[in-house]
């Protein structure tokens, strides 16, 4: 059995500055950064806090890579070069098709929700591949995080894990004011990314998360995704 480690410390409290309630209403999706990095201390408070998640039988199973400075800015470079050669290498299938009825509209909804609000119409497809392409200039992020995996079994529980993880670095980003965007595109050119930065195959990336200090005022920060009620989401049984 493995007992306390270093990574259990409890945060220091003076770092938090929003309540939970307040924390995960604060939590969005932001897609645009101003450029000053994480200072390196609550870089650490940040990753401390991710650690907590919870997984499978705590096989803690994630492995972030946090990309920042002129590495960022090289990956960023072959990210493009990649999605303009349409060299898609992802280790895990992203199949759009693969929704139905209200998920489909949902997904369809967030996508003319972000698009409209760019100005950007729905026949514009290379104004809209313009936008989409900002995924890979990290949205003017200083640093990007890129979650691996090992590959056990069909991937989904680990997946899940990593899924729990992402949530709680999200979570400690907006606790502090800073802010996050998780992106599945990312991992659309995994073997890129595992180039870049000297990866081996054995670890399989299933999405990234470019984070710092948001720009609020921005037109990309203006909008907030919706959701259903409850009632759509929840059954109670007694
Ligand atoms: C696993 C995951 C992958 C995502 N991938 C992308 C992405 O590639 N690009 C993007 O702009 N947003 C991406 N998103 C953000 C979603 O669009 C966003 O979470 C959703 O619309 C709800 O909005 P909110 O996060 O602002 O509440 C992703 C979100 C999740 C959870």
């Amino acid at each position: 059995m493995v007992h306390n480690q270093t990574s259990s410390a409890p945060a220091s409290r003076a770092d938090i500055t929003l309540s939970f309630a307040e924390t995960v209403r604060a939590r969005r999706s932001f897609r645009a950064f101003k450029p000053e990095p994480v200072a390196d201390g609550l870089m650490r408070d940040l990753l401390l806090d991710a650690q907590q998640a919870p997984s499978n039988c705590n096989t803690q199973p994630w492995n972030m890579h946090v990309v920042s400075g002129a590495k960022r800015d090289e990956l960023s470079r072959a990210l493009h070069a990649a999605n303009d050669a349409r060299r898609l290498t992802p280790d895990f299938n992203w199949d759009e098709g693969g929704f139905r009825g209200r998920y489909d509209e949902r997904r369809r909804e967030q996508g003319a929700i972000y698009y409209s609000n760019l100005g950007v119409t729905r026949d514009d497809h290379e104004a809209r591949a313009r936008a989409a392409s900002v995924n890979f200039s990290f949205f003017g992020a200083p640093h990007v995080a890129l979650l691996f995996m090992p590959l056990v079994g069909d991937g989904v529980r680990v997946a899940g894990d990593l899924g729990m993880y992402g949530q709680t670095f999200l979570l400690a980003l907006a606790s502090r004011k800073l802010g996050g965007v998780p992106q599945t595109v990312l991992g659309l050119y995994a073997q890129t990314v595992r180039d870049v930065l000297g990866i081996c195959d054995d670890l399989k990336l299933l999405y990234g998360i470019s984070f710092g200090h948001p720009d609020e005022t921005a037109p990309a920060n203006r909008v907030r995704m919706g959701r259903d009620d409850l009632g759509q989401s929840v059954t109670f049984h007694t």
